[in-house]
């Protein structure tokens, strides 16, 4: 077992984030019924959180991809480039944002307001994790499927300098 793994503690397990994807999964069918929807996974940490919700879903579903970066040295202040920009136009589209955490927000309030100039029929977000006491800039979340504590995750999509993202639960470092 590597160091990593060893150093963390089990937040949830694989089949409590699955059992709660489902149920997320579910209240997006339900919103969402007729419809179909252009789902923006913002690399690189929401890939897991992505595919695991989507094969949940029935709704039809396009997959668009999306990186973005914090400018080092400025950390949390809303300075943010697009790194990876869409492939497909989201104009007149029913878009959901999936993305793996909200911590300050400025990730998210920045990508919504950059999806929504390009005038899209609705925006809305889908997080895996929210740690709403961490919150700088109010952004309004519409799917949630954990709120946790301020503790740093890892696994799951979330890394610690870009490891631990395959190992398969959520984890914290204590
Ligand atoms: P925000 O702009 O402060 O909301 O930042 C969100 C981004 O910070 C996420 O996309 C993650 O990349 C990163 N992040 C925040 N908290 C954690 C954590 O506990 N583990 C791993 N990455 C985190
Ligand atoms: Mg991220």
């Amino acid at each position: 077992m590597d160091d990593l793994r060893k150093k963390l503690k089990v937040m949830y397990k694989e089949e409590e984030i699955q059992e709660r994807i489902k149920q997320v999964a579910n209240q997006i069918d339900k919103d969402y019924e007729g419809k179909e929807i252009v789902i923006v996974s913002v690399l690189k940490g929401a890939i897991f959180f992505t595919v695991d919700l989507i094969k949940k879903m029935k709704t039809p579903i396009i997959l668009e991809m999306i990186q973005v970066s914090s400018y080092q040295g400025t950390q949390s202040t809303g300075n943010i480039i697009i790194k990876k920009p869409l492939d497909g136009d989201i104009e007149g589209k029913d878009v959901l944002i999936v993305e793996d955490i909200i911590d300050t927000g400025y990730t998210l309030k920045f990508l919504r307001e950059y999806l929504k100039s390009l005038n899209p029929k609705s925006v809305k977000i889908a997080v895996l994790a929210d740690k709403k006491e961490r919150r700088e800039t109010e952004v309004e979340v519409d799917y949630t499927a954990f709120e946790i504590e301020n503790k740093f995750v890892v696994g799951y999509g979330f890394d610690v300098d870009e490891k631990g993202r395959n190992i398969p639960y959520i984890g914290y470092l204590d």
